[in-house]
């Protein structure tokens, strides 16, 4: 197995770079030790020339793997042509066409941004101004980004030092069948006792004024954690009986990462609102909110004019990037694609429980995969983050991109990924995994 270590054009941009950059960027890049020079589908070419499979698809926004020839030839036109703008474009009108068509008939009213957080917060403001209500229902586990109307729903100690947050946030346990709010839990029972749960604080907490629930159909950054299938519809008719409007956060799971074009997709439920972003833009940075007819009409101050707006949202330039991205999902059949080659990954990923003790356990839906490492079993006990940096830098050195260092495992490649590049990328983790067993014991 060819061996990468980080060459003389990486380190040279590192240094350059690191007496300008502010600390604080993607871990996964400042551990890697790698600069980028290019890409091609799925795979990338650091500074020195040498090659890495991608399993991380820069977080779930590379949807159509690097550098796809259409994508970038739509976006150099564009932008050769008009770039800026909130007045009204062929472009933008064709891609809110296309996402009607692909969307149920209530999900109508969309609005465009640039960053996910930002159209989260795009929404909370929306369901308050429809609502007049002003708490959100979140969860463990949960993520919507780092600004500060979001921060607060962060379910997890990442928001610990940025406090005071914004009041109003009630954080309920999410179902992770894996590791479920009370240990003793039936994987079976979770979905139903987590709500039972989340019923009670509510109760219990709440000022009586909850305007949204918000959800993620599978939890991403908690580590890609797929919940039981009764698990949405049961957070669905919490967000009715309170009143609430039902959101749900798409970020990761939308546009086929699941195997289905949406994450809620999976269930039979009917969100009032959608937020959506990362493999929409296929890297381009275009976000939305897409909302029920009755939900964004007249919904003051919301819908007033300038109040749901921002300065990039959906010009043009933007337009023109998601219009491809999709355009490209639906005639290359990635959503498809997904299904089949996540199904196949996950059938590997199977027999790694049988075969290495400390995978714990492993889920995924689509292209969105993930398993758990842990010292034993019986414990759960998350293998400590020497081991899992290890694994990381290792997976790295041997040419495989993948969010493997801390001990809930992250899969999630562009969606364009072949089966034969699948395996080629599992043959190296496995291989990491099996020369790490011993220091695990
Ligand atoms: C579910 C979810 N919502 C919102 C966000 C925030 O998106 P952004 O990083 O573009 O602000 C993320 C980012 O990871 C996410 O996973």
């Amino acid at each position: 197995m060819s061996h990468r270590e980080p060459g003389p054009e990486s380190g040279k941009l590192i240094r350059d770079e690191q007496q300008w950059i502010a600390p604080g960027i993607q871990r996964l890049a400042t551990m890697a030790g790698i600069a980028m020079e290019s890409g091609q589908g799925c795979l990338l070419q650091d500074a020195d020339g040498q090659t890495y499979l991608d399993f991380m698809a820069g977080v779930g926004v590379a949807s159509l793997g690097h550098s796809h020839p259409r994508w970038a030839s739509a976006i150099a036109s564009q932008a050769a042509k008009l770039s800026i703008g909130s007045f009204a474009s062929a472009p933008r009108l064709a891609l809110l066409k296309l996402m009607a068509s692909l969307l149920p008939e209530p999900l109508r009213r969309v609005q465009l941004y640039s960053g996910g957080s930002e159209a989260v917060e795009a929404a909370l403001r929306l369901a308050k101004a429809h609502t007049r209500k002003f708490e959100v229902v979140a969860f463990w586990g949960g993520f919507h980004g780092k600004t500060g109307g979001v921060l607060p729903l962060i379910g997890d100690p990442f928001k610990q030092g940025w406090g005071p947050l914004a009041p109003g946030s009630l954080l309920v346990p999410y179902a992770d069948p894996y590791r479920p709010p009370i240990d003793s839990l039936d994987p079976a029972e979770c979905a139903m006792a987590c709500i039972d749960l989340a019923r009670k604080q509510i109760e219990a907490t709440s000022l009586g004024s909850v305007a949204a629930v918000i959800v993620e159909p599978i939890q991403g950054t908690a580590g890609n954690v797929v919940p039981p299938p009764e698990w949405l519809p049961a957070v669905q008719q919490l967000a009715r009986d309170l009143d609430a409007l039902f959101i749900v956060d798409e970020m990761i799971t939308g546009f086929g990462r699941t195997g289905k074009m949406f994450g809620f997709e999976h269930s039979d439920v009917q969100p009032d609102i959608l937020t959506l972003g990362k493999g929409f833009g296929g890297g381009f940075p275009v976000t939305a909110v897409v909302a029920a007819e009755s939900v964004a009409e007249d919904s003051h101050p919301w819908s007033k004019p300038s109040s749901s707006s921002s300065s990039v949202g959906g010009n043009p330039l933007a337009a023109a990037a998601a219009l491809a991205t999709l355009e490209t999902i639906l005639e290359e059949g990635l959503v498809e694609n997904s299904r089949v080659v996540g199904e196949h990954i996950l059938a590997r990923l199977e027999t790694w429980k049988e075969r290495f003790p400390f995978v714990g356990d492993v889920r995924g839906k689509g292209l969105l995969l993930g398993f758990d490492l842990v010292t034993d079993r019986k414990s759960k006990t998350p293998l400590p983050t020497k081991l899992t940096h290890k694994i990381y830098t290792e997976c790295v050195r041997r040419g495989l991109l993948v969010m493997a260092y801390g001990a809930r495992v992250r899969i999630n490649p562009p969606l364009v990924i072949s089966e034969e590049e699948a395996d080629a990328g599992l043959d190296i983790f496995e291989s990491v995994l099996t020369d790490v067993a011993p220091e695990i014991g």
